[in-house]
């Protein structure tokens, strides 16, 4: 009889252990969770805060390279307003290589339209889209073009960059009608432009928004300066 009291008392410590124990790994494993899910949150904070404030960098950078040349695309004796001030948003177009309504930088002579200087984006670069400024003279002439943002590769397609080649200072002064449809293309497309050694592409992407850009300023040069 005492025998199994005693036999008794054993297995009740023994599960009244175990029970402890599950109740302490229990507790550990919610404990090492509870951790791994606030560095979870750490991160995700951390992440989204870092990517903010790059977003806002490459927005500000692209601000200042759009500030910085738009007086470069202009001759300074052609316009006496403020085309920064005096910029307009114009419908998505295709033509202006985005899906997303494109500004555009309008100068003015004496109150007259003088050019129109386009934000816009050549879609299929090398690597993802370029973006542009490019200008037009009222007379539908190129004022100049300039590379504002690009992934283009170094050495082979960032020649697009004026810091880096002559090359896009080719189209100021061409129009559609001076270089004709076949002229509006790199020379290895039977085009006048130059393309890059072993890139093709990056040029290409441009000749065809720079043209397109015209394009749309031809049918649209009323609406833009209303
Ligand atoms: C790693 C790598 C990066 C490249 N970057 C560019 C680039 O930025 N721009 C470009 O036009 N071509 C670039 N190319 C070359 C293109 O793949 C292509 O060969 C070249 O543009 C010629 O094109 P085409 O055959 O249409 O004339 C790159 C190639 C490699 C392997």
């Amino acid at each position: 009889m005492a025998d199994n009291k005693q036999t008794e008392n054993r297995h009740a410590a023994f599960k009244k252990q175990q029970r402890k124990e599950q109740l302490k790994n229990l507790l550990d494993i919610l404990g090492a969770g509870s951790k791994l899910a606030m560095f979870a949150l750490l991160g995700a904070i951390l992440l989204g805060v870092t990517y903010t404030l790059t977003y806002k960098r490459i927005q500000q950078n692209e601000i200042e390279a759009v500030q910085r040349n738009l007086q470069a695309v202009l001759a300074d004796d052609r316009y006496d307003n403020d085309p920064y001030a005096d910029r307009t948003r114009v419908e998505p177009s295709e033509l202006l290589g985005s899906d997303e309504p494109a500004t555009v930088y309008r100068a003015r002579l004496n109150g007259k339209p003088a050019a129109a200087v386009f934000r816009s984006v050549a879609p299929n670069g090398y690597n993802g889209a370029i973006k542009l400024l490019v200008g037009v003279y009222a007379n539908g002439d190129v004022s100049g073009v300039r590379v504002v943002a690009h992934k283009e590769t170094p050495g082979l397609g960032d020649g697009i960059d004026e810091r880096k080649s002559d090359w896009i200072f080719s189209f100021t002064g061409t129009s559609l009608d001076s270089l004709g449809d076949k002229g509006w293309a790199v020379k290895k497309d039977g085009g006048q432009f130059d393309q890059f050694t072993g890139a093709t592409i990056t040029p290409r992407a441009i000749v065809q928004a720079v043209r397109n850009t015209l394009q749309y300023y031809q049918e649209n040069e009323k609406r833009i300066f209303e």
